[in-house]
């Protein structure tokens, strides 16, 4: 009798925890075709789905319009998808504008064995060209210095910093796909530069995210059809550009990724390869993903760097005073940085607090999958919130504060935090993470090395408003700094 009991106790919990793994993630009731939308302000989305977070804990459904999209909040649920289960977790949603743009090639919107070898190609390129090699810390170190010039020539003048940062970061990319960089006054590479960044803030607007949500409304926006067309203009010129160098082509000297890419291809077409990954799409697409991913986002968090330093003196001075102790008046190198914890910390800081990739780019699960006790079915987009890891508060002392100590001990030494995660982690994270650490170390301290950052005349360093400009990226609203020669 007594079997038979545990038996049946046995059966109906089995039978109840089944139902539990047939549940999906909870989360407002949404409206027909609606869904979501009227519980929801667009134009902070990140925000808004981190308070339904705190109703609705750290795995919870939301619909957009007619989407349905399961959100992870807080540093645990975050890693827990993104690392610990990585496969389920590591497929590219692709919304519909980035469909038309990307036609599944390249590396950030593609998927399967195509995706895989992209990525794998970029990051040997992006070791030879872009961070392993001695040569490339120069090449920063060389870029650094042109910018430098352009904010000397302001004469401690209030300026816009936008424009030249972005000419400086995409020279990077330039050096490393093209294997040279352009001047800031070629009307060229400004027109490409400018064009590419007007995209990604457009990416992030509210026309665009209605287009995503609801694909036949595309046609009627203006917003989408200047994207488009943005996108078309800078394609001609990359494969104008590839073709320049497919004339000048020599295997034995390849100057940058384009050559190798462009080697590559034709190994496998002499070998009889003809269905390899190594097609023309597939280089343009990654290159104009290289740019797109690498210029905005290191340009903008080395912009909020600066804003921050104007707005709190007192931890410019400290990171001026451990600049001139490491490093003094030699160009600074990247193996300075192990030298000098305040600063490190204060640029993690930095990442942390901009959050300049808010939800970073969405996934979508490649099976149905139990996860924290809910059914996440096959398909379904999923948004690894980094707002809500950034500024975890489990995780974070005064996660709102721009705040230097939390990435220090009590003997004024770096710590590593495992909830810093601006570049989000596990299968797609972030292809450009060790490049674009190096460049924000070598172009933050030489330029404060160089420069006394502070707000224009009339402005208080309170007045300098870090409530952030949204696009695709959040990056500082439109200010002015005063960039004083230090002597
Ligand atoms: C993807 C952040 C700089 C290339 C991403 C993602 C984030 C991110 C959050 C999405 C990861 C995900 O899907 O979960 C940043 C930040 C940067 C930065 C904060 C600078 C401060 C760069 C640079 C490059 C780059 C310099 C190129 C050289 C890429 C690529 C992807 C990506 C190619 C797509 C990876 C894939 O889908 O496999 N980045 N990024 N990023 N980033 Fe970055």
């Amino acid at each position: 009798g007594a079997g038979l009991l545990v038996l049946a106790l046995y059966l109906i919990s089995s039978g109840s925890s089944s139902e539990q793994h047939g549940k999906e993630p909870p989360g407002p009731r949404p409206l027909p075709l609606l869904g979501n939308l009227l519980q929801l302000d667009l134009k902070r989305l990140d925000l808004a789905l981190y308070e339904l977070s705190k109703k609705y804990g750290s795995v919870f459904t939301v619909h957009l319009g007619p989407k349905k999209m399961v959100v992870l909040a807080g540093y645990k649920a975050v890693k827990e998808a993104l690392v610990n289960h990585a496969e389920d977790f590591g497929e590219r949603g692709i919304l519909p504008i980035a469909a038309e743009l990307n036609n599944g090639h390249g590396i950030v919107f593609s998927n399967g064995d195509s995706w895989k070898e992209m990525r794998r190609f970029a990051l040997t390129n992006l070791r030879d060209y872009g961070m392993g090699k001695k040569a490339s810390e120069e090449k920063i170190i060389e870029e650094v210095r042109y910018l430098i010039e352009v904010f000397e020539e302001q004469k401690g003048k209030a300026f816009d910093t936008t424009q030249p940062m972005n000419y400086a970061v995409s020279n990077i990319i330039c050096s490393i796909v093209f294997g040279s960089r352009f001047e800031y006054s070629d009307p060229h590479f400004r027109n490409n530069v400018d064009r590419v960044n007007e995209t990604i803030r457009l990416g992030g607007t509210i026309p665009i995210q209605f287009t995503n949500m609801f694909p036949w409304l595309g046609p009627f926006l203006k917003t989408r059809t200047r994207m488009l067309t943005n996108n078309n203009s800078n394609k001609q010129e990359m494969r104008k550009l590839v073709r320049g160098l497919m004339e000048t082509l020599n295997p034995q000297m390849c100057r940058g990724f384009i050559d190798s890419f462009l080697v590559r291809k034709q190994t496998l077409e002499k070998s009889g390869n003809m269905s390899s990954h190594y097609h023309n799409e597939n280089l343009i697409q990654s290159v104009m993903n290289l740019f797109a991913a690498g210029t905005d986002t290191t340009s903008t968090t080395l912009r909020w760097g600066l804003m921050l330093m104007a707005k709190y003196p007192k931890i410019q001075d400290q990171v001026q005073e451990e600049i001139s102790k490491v490093i003094g008046c030699r160009h600074p190198l990247v193996e300075d940085r192990k030298n000098m914890p305040y600063t490190d910390a204060v640029i993690h800081e930095t990442q942390r607090l901009a959050n300049i990739v808010p939800m970073a780019i969405p996934h979508i699960t490649s099976r149905d999958i139990t996860f924290q006790g809910y059914l996440i079915k096959k398909g379904t987009f999923v948004t690894p919130l980094l707002t809500s890891v950034l500024c975890d508060e489990s995780e974070w002392e005064s996660p709102q504060n721009f705040n230097p100590a939390h990435f220090l001990d009590e003997n004024g030494q770096f710590v590593k935090k495992d909830a810093f995660m601006p570049f989000s982690a596990g299968r797609r994270v972030c292809l450009g993470e060790g490049l674009a650490r190096m460049e924000l170390f070598i172009f933050f301290t030489s330029l404060l090395q160089h420069f006394r950052f502070s707000p224009p005349p009339g402005v208080t360093e309170e007045d300098l408003d870090l409530k952030p400009s949204v696009g695709f990226t959040l990056s500082p609203s439109h200010h002015q700094l005063c960039a004083v020669t230090r002597v």
